[in-house]
């Protein structure tokens, strides 16, 4: 579970948000390129713990960042169109690349309520106290206009240090996060940032707290690393609210779990980031 998400339980305003009368028990779709984006529906399912979620990692085509916007946005819209088959009341873009590239024609062409993922640029550059601050994005969002009218809006007069980070998301869905060939590809991406005197990275991709612990480890204790996770969650629970779409059924909310690749591979590396034993089922 993201590190943000857990520490926020006490915070959370979930009885406030609760008192309203009516039920919403459709599913929430959440999808990503592959299992990032389950680091940030650990973080739904753990403050929305009521809502029912599926969840569709779009393997067979990731990496998204290596891709054209044309292609992704095709992806989106596919995706979108069958979670809206499945019903689903709205619809969680749990991918910083996908965001960039397409959640704006998403929006035009679908009604129910989109929440996508933007890095965590203007926490950082407020929080960042000698004012430098990396952003870790794949080589789509790098090159995105849309991500960097973001960084210009909301860099607070910090030197930002954008770094892509190829070959990375292709390690985490290998199941090598751990592994030596990650911590190197990793270092070569880390340490010229911290030469430059970065105090604060922001991971500006849905993988890349899946390596939380690894970056750590390079970057030592003084460096603030800054998720999206529980920003997501909330931003998700302010629409649902607002909507009156809220499930407020007392039961535990179920989870299901769809991949476009082959599934029975698909089957450990999901349980190992899930934390419990579950079924991933063929998308499309
Ligand atoms: N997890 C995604 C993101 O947040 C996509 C990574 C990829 O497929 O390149 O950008």
């Amino acid at each position: 579970m993201p590190t943000d998400c857990k520490l926020s339980v006490q915070t959370s305003t979930n009885s406030q948000l609760n008192n309203q009368h009516t039920s919403d028990e459709r599913p929430i779709g959440v999808f990503d390129s592959g299992i990032g984006g389950l680091s940030i529906m650990q973080c739904i399912a753990h403050q929305l713990h009521n809502e029912n979620l599926i969840y569709v990692a779009d393997t067979l085509h990731a990496p998204y960042g290596e891709k054209s916007t044309q292609f992704i946005q095709q992806r989106v819209n596919e995706i979108a169109n069958w979670f809206i088959e499945k019903n689903t009341k709205a619809i969680v873009v749990a991918c910083n690349t996908a965001t960039v590239s397409a959640i704006d024609k998403l929006r035009e062409n679908i009604s129910i309520p989109v929440i996508g993922v933007e890095p965590a640029i203007k926490p950082a550059a407020n929080l960042s106290k000698n004012k430098k601050v990396a952003i870790l994005v794949t080589k789509a969002t790098s090159e995105s206009q849309r991500f960097l009218s973001l960084v210009n809006q909301y860099r607070n007069n910090s030197d930002v240090y954008i770094q892509p980070c190829p070959g990375l998301v292709e390690l985490i869905e290998q199941d090598q996060k751990d592994s030596p060939n990650c911590k190197e590809l990793l270092s070569s991406y880390l340490l010229p940032l911290l030469n430059k005197g970065v105090d604060t990275i922001v991971l500006g991709c849905t993988h890349y707290p899946l390596v939380k612990p690894m970056i750590s480890d390079i970057c030592g204790q003084n460096i603030m690393i800054m998720e999206t996770a529980l920003p997501v969650t909330e931003q998700l629970q302010r629409r649902l609210n607002s909507n009156q779409m809220l499930n407020n059924n007392k039961e535990l909310g179920t989870a299901h779990f769809y991949s476009s690749k082959n599934c029975s591979a698909q089957q450990q590396l999901f349980s190992h980031i899930w934390q419990r034993p579950l079924l991933v089922n063929k998308f499309l």
